[in-house]
């Protein structure tokens, strides 16, 4: 990562460097002035941005540029205002390097897609080691990433427990069904998950917006027959019925499904989004997927229809496909959290003999990404 030659062109508004080795990258003056680490454009304390993108003259450009000691020293005109940049730095955030070859559907690096073989290295760890050894937590929320699932196992099996679990990262997201919710048989259910009827592979709450991007499963008791729970990765579902059929993977990721909830007095939830969700560049960032909760879809064009529904049938199937899923009976004291932006939950239907009695509830990834990344920061520093 050693800076080896600068040249600045066009005027001075862009700037080629070249690392040794031969890697190159161009960098717009704007783009590096708006991005200066000197103390009057970024706060040395929390490192945020001082400045607006309006303080920064339009007519922005480089006046000069040399390379010193691994550092690479800039003059911008007109402030005549001098910024010194790291080399290394630098080589980690260059944006030259042709982002636009990625076909549509590309995930990112830290996501691995997984299907039914994968049951074998789900990831698991007891409750009392991830909150004691931050080696083994780190491990676990590097999976939940990854994966988009991880059990936990041997925690306590009492009511409530399963915060523990969202405690072990983040914070709880309370909704109209509270802090958390009861999963067991009920006579007259106000929602289908409370009856022992078994349930199609789903996202949670797709008519919230925003969705949960995260649920926690903790199992109490168990004793009924069946009740098995199954996960499947929505993004492997949505991979293959691409490589299947592009067009019905372009259908519903172009237009919008409609999903709704009104099953409770006063609580009347409504959201309009597509059922394979992709970022404006194409990244696969989210599924959408729950039959109970799917409203009448609207905004997809007559002609269209069709072909769409053709599309929303061969996801299902491939959703149901037993190849796909990765299936376990919790025991007492265990528990799963899925990523509910991408990999569905379903169980198989129970008989009124024995018990199964489940808590669920809801967080979101900001908050265990976030104390991931900072995990990863504090042991990449003590390893340096
Ligand atoms: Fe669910």
């Amino acid at each position: 990562m050693t800076l080896e030659h600068v040249a600045i062109f066009n005027d001075g508004q862009g700037l080629e460097l070249t690392w040794q080795g031969g890697r190159r990258a161009r960098f717009h003056a704007i783009w590096l002035r708006d991005n200066a680490q000197d103390p009057e454009t970024r706060a040395p304390g929390n490192g945020q941005r001082l400045i607006t993108i309006g303080d920064i003259p339009a007519d922005t450009r480089l006046a000069s540029a040399d390379i010193e000691n691994g550092t690479l020293q800039l003059t911008f005109a007109p402030e005549n205002k001098q910024v010194v940049f790291d080399q290394v730095w630098l080589a980690q955030h260059a944006y030259d390097c042709g982002h636009a070859a990625r076909a549509m559907g590309w995930l990112s690096d830290v996501v691995v897609p997984w299907t039914a073989d994968h049951q074998d290295q789900l990831h698991a760890a007891p409750l009392t080691q991830l909150q004691s050894d931050t080696q083994a937590l780190q491990s676990w929320l590097a999976a939940v990433q990854r994966d988009g699932v991880a059990k936990v196992t041997e925690g306590p099996t009492e009511s409530g427990a399963l915060l523990q679990v969202a405690g072990l990262f983040g914070f709880v997201r309370e909704t109209n069904y509270g802090r958390w919710f009861e999963v067991r048989t009920e006579v007259n259910p106000s929602n289908l998950a409370y009856t022992g009827l078994g349930l199609q592979a789903h996202t949670d709450n797709p008519y919230r917006d925003p969705v949960p991007t995260l649920q926690i499963l903790y199992c109490l008791e168990n004793s009924a027959e069946g009740g098995d729970s199954l996960v499947v990765d929505g993004f492997a579902v949505a991979q293959r019925l691409k490589e299947e059929d592009p067009h019905g993977f372009e259908l519903l990721s172009k237009y919008c499904a409609r999903f709704e909830y009104a099953g409770s007095d006063g609580v009347r939830l409504r959201s309009r989004r597509p059922m394979i969700e992709l970022a404006p560049d194409g990244e696969l960032i989210g599924i959408r997927f729950n039959n109970r909760s799917t409203a009448p879809i609207v905004d997809v064009p007559y002609d269209e229809m069709q072909a769409y529904y053709a599309a929303y049938r061969r996801f299902a199937e491939i959703v149901d496909d037993p190849a796909m899923a990765m299936a376990f009976k919790l025991e007492p004291g265990q528990s799963f959290i899925v990523d509910n932006t991408r990999v569905l939950h379903a169980r198989n239907g129970y008989s009124g003999a024995g018990s199964r009695w489940l808590q669920g509830c809801y967080a979101d990834k900001d908050g265990l990404l976030s104390t991931l990344a900072a995990l990863s920061e504090t042991r990449r520093e003590a390893a340096e």
